[in-house]
């Protein structure tokens, strides 16, 4: 996405967050002056996506400490900054695996390198995660058009591309590729409600890559699988258990069961850093729940009548055997999984 980076880090002091909330009426930045200001912009969904989310936080984890002094200070802002960062979302594991990227490099080099020396090396480690993704969004893409080469409608869900990972994207990437090789002939986007990451963001994309796409509501499914207008379903995810269980973003459960029922090939793309192998099945996923009021509101204005409740889980969690691929930078693994 040309000219629309969704985060900015340069001459070490200058760190943009692209505030995606605004997309795309609106290209704003935030400017982040403190580790707080990433929280609160990884919290508020400003940047979202569970690799972006990985990759905004190891850069804000770096602005955390930089101007440390001495390493009592160091190490006061370090933990600080790893608690407030680690708090702001609980599903997408990604987040967890860029922290902790970066915490074993410090108990590693604490007391072998100079703080200065350390520090170089923190900030080269957050900036490695960010390259080494835009790299593995490259060989999704490579895996998953090959294997889906036969496939020329896809329904994909929420956003997965630039805007979720900071290079081509994931399941949003393979649809770039299958674009690019001449494969694709439509691609429908369900609009994800209530934060609408497909109508505004996924679409943004695709136009931007001159993809023919129409987007769908997201109870659309039912009616374009018996009509036989869709091939394949990609979609993203924030946490792959070991025997392949996913959570990713609610309504995922619903495309994978029904596109059992009429035999349409169900595929899940994401790094490996998103599959959590200290986690057996679904059940340990911690899933997210955000305020009522995210779902009773569309923008600024209220839509249910006054006094209506809610519920708004973030994610859903959808079984293994519903689905026929999980695609990785490192190849297609098919059902069954043993991660
Ligand atoms: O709540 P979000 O917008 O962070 O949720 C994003 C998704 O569910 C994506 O599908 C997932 O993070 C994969 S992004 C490559």
């Amino acid at each position: 996405m040309d000219g629309y980076s969704p985060i900015v880090f340069k001459d070490n002091d200058t760190f943009l967050i692209l505030d995606q909330r605004k997309l795309p009426w609106k290209k704003e930045y935030i400017n982040v002056k403190e580790v707080n200001d990433v929280c609160k912009a990884i919290k508020d969904m400003a940047v979202r996506g569970a690799p972006l989310i990985g990759i905004t936080a190891a850069i804000g984890l770096y602005f955390g400490v930089k101007n440390s002094e001495n390493w009592d200070e160091f190490e006061k802002k370090f933990n600080y900054s790893y608690d407030c960062l680690s708090k702001t979302r609980p599903t997408a594991v990604n987040l967890f695996f860029a922290l902790n990227r970066l915490k074993e490099v410090k108990e590693e080099k604490k007391h072998v390198l100079p703080l200065h020396k350390l520090m170089k090396k923190l900030r080269a480690t957050a900036i490695g995660i960010w390259e080494e993704q835009k790299g593995q969004d490259k060989r999704i893409g490579e895996f998953g058009s090959e294997y889906l080469k036969d496939k020329r409608s896809i329904l994909t869900h929420c956003n997965t591309g630039t805007f979720a990972t900071g290079g081509i994207g994931t399941a949003l990437g393979i649809i770039k590729t299958m674009h690019k090789k001449g494969l694709l002939s439509l691609v429908y986007v369900n609009e994800t409600r209530p934060y609408l990451q497909g109508i505004r963001l996924t679409a943004f994309e695709l136009k931007n890559e001159s993809v023919d796409y129409k987007i769908v509501t997201d109870n659309s499914c039912g009616m374009l699988f018996r009509e036989g207008l869709v091939d394949a379903v990609i979609v993203g995810a924030d946490r792959i258990a070991r025997n392949g269980d996913t959570a990713n973003k609610i309504g995922t459960y619903c495309l994978a069961s029904m596109c059992k029922r009429h035999g349409i090939t169900f595929v899940v793309a994401a790094p490996e850093s998103t599959i959590d192998r200290t986690i057996d099945n679904l059940r340990q996923i911690p899933v997210e729940e955000r305020s009522a009021e995210e779902v009773l509101k569309i923008g600024d204005k209220y839509f249910a009548p006054e006094g209506s409740k809610a519920i708004y889980y973030s994610f859903d969690l959808t079984d293994a055997k519903l689905i026929d691929a999980i695609i990785t930078e490192k190849g297609v693994y098919e059902y069954p999984y043993r991660f």
